[in-house]
Parts: C-alpha cells; structure tokens; sequence
C-alpha cells in the first residue's frame, strides 16, 4: 500500500473519530481535554475498554499499548476491580470525612514502595506540586532541579524545559531554564535549575552552584516523557549523593515507574530517594495519587504549616480502587507476567528492525518500551531531539488501521504491557510492525516536534 491508500484507509475507518473531533472541537477548544492527546488529522474517540482491546466510536477494535499513557498496567476494567467498584459505587462514593480503607492502602504502598509515610491525593500533577512544596517547606529554600526533557505534570512550577527548543536552550551541559507554556511567572521559571540527564559531572556542578538555595532534585529515574530513557550505570547514585551533599531532597516522580515494577524504580534500580510521588497505575484506572517518603520530612506536613488538602483526596472510590489494585492485580505474579510480555515484545521489535534494516532503535525495560526513529540511542533530552517526528507519526497511523495501538500517542512516548495482555497480542502487535515496516522505511515527511503543554 502508498502511503496515500494507507492514510485514505485510516481516514475512510474513522469516520465516526472525525465526526465526533468537528462536535466536540466547537464546545471543547480544539475537542481535546488533555493537549497530548491531539493528533493529526483527528484524534480517535473511543467508545469502550476492555483487557487489552479498546474499540473505538466506529466499532473498529484495537489491541492497546498504550493503556491510558501507562495508567493501565491492571488493564481495561479488570473484573475483579469492576466488582468491587461497583459495590463502592453503591455505599457512597465520598464522605468529605476519612473512611476506613486509607490506612490499609497506605501500610501496604509503605511496606511495597519502601516508606515510612504517605499521604493520598487525586493526579501526578497534584502529587509533584505537593511534593515540591514540602521539599521547600522543609529546607527553607527555593530552587528546584529538573532535568531537561523531563515532564511532571501540568503546573507551573515544574512546566519548564519539557520540550524546549533547540535554539533557546543553550549550552547542554548548562542548559537554560525554558517556560513550556505561556502563562508562566518569570520567577517561578527562574526558580527551575535544568540540568543534562545522564550527565553527572555537569548535573553536579550545576547543583553545587545553586547549593545554598537548592530545596530539591526532582527526576523521573526512567525518564518517560522523551521515550524510555534508562538512567546510565552510577547515574541515580550519583544524585543520591550529590542530594546529600547539598541538603537538597531528592525526589522521584513514579508516577509511571511506580506502575513498572512491583516495587517501583527502587526495586530495579536500588537507590532509595527521599521522597516518591506516584500516579497512574496505582488506581487502577481510577484517578490516585500518593506522596511517600521518609518520616523526617512527610511529618513535617503540619497542619497549619505545610498546605495538603483537597476535597477528593482519599475519597472511598479512589482508595478501593488502590487497595485492590495493588493488593488484587499488581501481584508479584501480575508484574511477573506483565513483563514477560513486555520483553517478548522488545525483543520482537529489536528483531524485526533488524530484518528490515529500519531506522529505528528500540529502548524498553520491562513492561515498558519504545521505538526512536533515530539511528542512535537517546540518552537525553539533545539525542532525542534527532527523533523524526514524521516516520513516527506513519508508523502509528499505519499500526492502528492494522487494530494495534502500538503506544500512546506521541514519539516522545512508549507502549505498556499490562496483566491483561497476552502472548497473542504481542504476535498480533509484531505482525503489524513486519507489515508496515517497509512503509516507514519509504515515509519521508518532515514534522516538527512541538511542545504540546
Ligand atoms: C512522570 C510524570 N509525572 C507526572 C505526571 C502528571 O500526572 P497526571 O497527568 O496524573 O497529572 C505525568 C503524566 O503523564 C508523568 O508522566
């Protein structure tokens, strides 16, 4: 098939997608609620979720990997979650008061993740907000480093340098702290110190100049937000001690690692960071979110003193659906499954690149991979910036008119495997990819990478 015929195919299938995409554009700017989710030439509305299979408002069924941006790993409405939602639905889905199942979630995410306390909220936005804040309460200092490409959710505070343009960032060992929306304080952007991934000699220099005013160091330990980025031997002990040398809290946002391994980054990586904010998976596809970390500093939220509130946190239909989650479904045995089938994906993808000579370089781990459209590994926000955005974009069109969401939407994104997949999702998945690969190979349009904040 051209490439024409293979874009007339997708628009001809999703004409349901395009219709809903012109209703929804004149109520909802740009008919989107998430700017991720836009795509060309429309996004797909979906109609309904199952296990691994989504299908969409024209009936078209999909094999999904991309779980909800990595939310999924208990897939879609697991039966076991269904049931018990439903008998939470019936006896009161929020109390404005505390209910009984907080403390039992929160003993099992503090004996599974490896800390003292947590405290419950609703998003990975509103968990790394939290997170920063007590960072700073508790230092009494202002700065934040983040890391250059990195993402941690749509508030201010951390909206700088996620996608920055080449042009405006500067030198990449010193890069320059960039606003990635409009909108933002200047002093608040000033108060974010960027630094290089996976470069420790220029992350602690960088660190040691702000020192004297650096409240935290706040990464992704996999890096998820420019693909799948694995941190170099030494690079996350190399933070920890550079945390430790400038009093600054260290912080890893899990809100997608947490759902990777059954104990989140440190189970894979072994290093213990001060504070870890989780999202996503957690839930079960219920909204869930969750700070922990050490005594010292979690205690310090003193009412009065540090600010956490909010109506929906701990609400009874989000707890349950952490409770049985973790306890039900993201089993030892579930991630144990999850990541065989993740791996035999990863290594189906290195395979068939191979075949076809593609241009293409697979980086995954677990239940987590993706492909860069770029002959060289991306260990930074600068390697992938040499993404084409373009094959990209041909592969997963091509993909879905094949039923294979092969991730989530973006080539800064990765796919997930979640306890609902199988073996024969994976052999469906790659007889798309050997299908379409020669496609790719031939697609030669050049589009930009945008920030899409
Ligand atoms: C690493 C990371 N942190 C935080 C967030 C924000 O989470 P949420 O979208 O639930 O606010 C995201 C969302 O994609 C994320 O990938």
């Amino acid at each position: 098939m051209s490439w024409e015929e293979e874009f007339e195919a997708f628009k001809a299938r999703t004409k349901g997608s395009a219709k809903a995409w012109a209703s929804a554009k004149k109520v909802m700017p740009f008919g989107v609620n998430s700017n991720y989710r836009l795509t060309d030439p429309y996004p797909l509305y979906m109609g309904r979720g199952k296990g691994s299979r989504l299908w969409d408002v024209d009936g078209n069924e999909y094999v999904d990997f991309n779980m909800a941006f990595g939310a999924l790993v208990a897939g879609h409405s697991h039966p076991v979650l269904v049931k018990a939602l439903k008998d939470r639905v019936a006896n009161g889905t929020i109390y404005g008061y505390e209910g009984d199942e907080a403390a039992p979630l929160a003993e099992h995410m503090c004996k599974r993740f490896h800390v003292d306390r947590v405290k419950f909220s609703m998003t990975g936005l509103d968990s790394t907000l939290f997170s920063v804040r007590l960072a700073r309460a508790v230092t009494g200092r202002r700065k934040v480093l983040k890391f250059e490409g990195c993402y941690h959710g749509s508030h201010d505070t951390l909206m700088v340098s996620i996608k920055p343009a080449k042009e405006r960032s500067g030198d990449a060992k010193r890069p320059n702290p960039v606003p990635s929306s409009k909108g933002l304080v200047p002093e608040l952007v000033a108060s974010a110190v960027i630094a290089p991934f996976n470069d420790l000699d220029a992350t602690r220099a960088i660190a040691e100049d702000a020192a004297d005013d650096l409240a935290a160091i706040i990464l992704e330990p996999v890096p998820m937000n420019m693909g799948l980025v694995l941190p170099r031997p030494g690079f996350l002990e190399g933070l920890r001690r550079i945390a430790d040398d400038t009093g600054a809290v260290l912080i890893f946002d899990e809100v997608k690692t947490g759902g990777k391994w059954y104990g989140g980054a440190e189970e894979a990586f072994g290093v213990r960071p001060d504070l870890k904010v989780f999202g996503k998976a957690i839930g079960g596809g219920i909204p869930l979110g969750v700070v922990g970390g050490t005594a010292g500093i979690m205690d310090q939220t003193v009412p009065g003193q540090v600010a956490h509130a909010g109506t929906f946190n701990a609400n009874p239909l989000s707890i349950t659906a952490g409770l049985v989650t973790l306890t039900e479904i993201l089993t030892p045995k579930g991630m144990r499954h999850a990541q065989r089938i993740g791996d035999a994906l990863g290594k189906g993808y290195v395979r068939t690149i191979k075949e076809h000579g593609l241009f293409m370089t697979v980086q995954y781990k677990g239940i987590s991979g993706t492909v860069h459209f770029s002959y060289h590994p991306v260990v930074d926000w600068r390697s992938f910036q040499d993404v084409d955005v373009g094959k990209w974009w041909a592969y997963d069109t091509a993909m879905k008119n094949r039923g294979i969401i092969p991730m989530a939407t973006g080539p800064d994104e990765q796919w997930t495997t979640s306890v609902a997949h199988t073996m024969e999702d994976v052999e469906d998945h790659l007889a798309a990819l050997d299908e379409v690969a020669e496609l790719i190979k031939r697609f030669q349009e050049a589009i930009p990478l945008v920030e899409a904040v």
